[in-house]
């Protein structure tokens, strides 16, 4: 390269990086230019981060173990990216970083999956420090009372507004209601979620009409309703939050185990009988489609929203699950959720990394 190349290189590499930040959007995982979603499970004794007997607020769902479990390999297993190692989960940096803030988790089950992960992974790391735990309707709050920090979780499956009329229940794609834009403005950490709801039908579908401006649906393309929503999220977060006091993420895509195709096993039809991650960095099914929208979405916006891109590391572990071990709470046989100790301890630590990275 002669030096005008090399300058026009830099001048490139400089505004890029320039476009990065005035422009946020999709923040990806990396650290010190390091993708830490690209890598392999790797067994360490060390593992666990924590023992579910030692936090006493750990939902029985989540509890694998004490709901008679019998393997154990499935607890110890650590996240290894190909290029760096990531940091050790150290909870009283992390309460010591919050001081005096709130992190707020918004979505479905998968949100409170990853909420009761980091409480519990909180707590015992500072097993001598004071907790309440509250919850209110569709909101639970977790505090440490000495940091001043508050772990909060609101239940909100789909994001957008759900209006009850005489008719039937009305989801506005393009609404955020008014008393979720009051809940989520000025907390300082918001983690969104929002999938495994959008594919419901029959019974389990929690609307009866979509709605779109005037128009009024009795049924859409899921993927094509989904991502007009993550656009109307999309707008709320670049219309009101403050990036200098806010930092939003999105949770990625939760992936389920409940067909073997995807991971080169046509005999299984569930997760059940998992007892071992798939080796190596690539997950043989196909590309999420769910997960390919939100990166399309993430890339419109112009605040920064942080991915926690833990879609295929997670595709990777067909035998996080809880699968019979959730006690029933979840049509009996569950691959969508996920074992605590498990997973999610290592979405958090991907959290971890963005939340004391410089
Ligand atoms: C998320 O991680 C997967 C697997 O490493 C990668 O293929 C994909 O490009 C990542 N997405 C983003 C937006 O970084
Ligand atoms: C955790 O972080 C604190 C600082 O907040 C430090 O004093 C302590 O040594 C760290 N613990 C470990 C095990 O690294
Ligand atoms: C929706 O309907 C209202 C009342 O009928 C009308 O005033 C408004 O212009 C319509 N909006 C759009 C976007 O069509
Ligand atoms: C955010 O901080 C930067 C740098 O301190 C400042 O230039 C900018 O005006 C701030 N933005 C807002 C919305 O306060
Ligand atoms: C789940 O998978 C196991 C082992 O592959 C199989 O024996 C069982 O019948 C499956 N259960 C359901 C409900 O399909």
């Amino acid at each position: 390269m002669d030096a005008f190349a090399v300058g026009a290189t830099l001048v490139l590499l400089v505004l890029s990086v320039l476009h990065q930040e005035v422009h946020g959007g999709l923040v990806g995982s990396d650290i010190d230019g390091c993708d830490v979603s690209q890598g392999n499970w790797v067994f360490d004794d060390s593992y666990p981060l924590y023992a579910a007997p030692s936090c006493p607020f750990l939902e029985k769902v989540f509890d694998c173990v004490k709901n008679g479990r019998p393997d154990r390999d499935y607890l110890k297993y650590r996240w290894q990216p190909s290029a760096c190692s990531l940091p050790r989960f150290n909870g009283s940096r992390l309460l010591t970083e919050l001081r005096g803030k709130s992190v707020m988790f918004i979505g479905d089950s998968l949100s409170l999956n990853q909420w009761q992960s980091l409480t519990c992974m909180l707590y015992t790391s500072v097993p001598e420090a004071k907790y309440t735990s509250v919850r209110t309707g569709g909101l639970s709050t977790f505090t440490f009372p000495e940091y001043n920090v508050k772990l909060l979780f609101s239940r909100n499956a789909l994001i957008v507004n759900i209006v009850r009329t005489p008719d039937g229940r009305i989801l506005k794609l393009d609404s955020i209601s008014t008393q979720d834009d009051k809940l989520w403005s000025g907390v300082d950490v918001l983690i969104f979620n929002t999938w495994h709801w959008w594919v419901h039908t029959g019974r389990k579908q929690p609307w009866n009409f979509i709605q779109v401006g005037n128009e009024t649906y009795k049924d859409m393309d899921r993927l094509v309703a989904y991502e007009k929503a993550l656009h109307t999220w999309a707008t709320w977060v670049d219309s009101n939050v403050d990036s200098n006091k806010t930092k939003v993420f999105f949770q990625g895509v939760s992936p389920d185990h409940s067909n073997g195709r995807e991971w080169g096993d046509p005999q299984a039809n569930n997760c059940s009988a998992q007892s071992e991650p798939l080796p190596g960095p690539n997950y043989p099914g196909e590309a999420h489609p769910a997960e390919k929208v939100v990166e399309k979405v993430l890339r419109t916006m112009s605040k920064p929203v942080h991915l926690l891109n833990v879609t295929t590391l997670s595709q990777l572990r067909k035998d996080g699950h809880p699968s019979v071990y959730g006690l029933g709470g979840h049509r009996g046989l569950d691959c969508t959720h996920w074992c605590l100790a498990g997973v999610p301890d290592t979405w958090n630590v991907l959290l971890y990394a963005a939340l004391t990275q410089n």
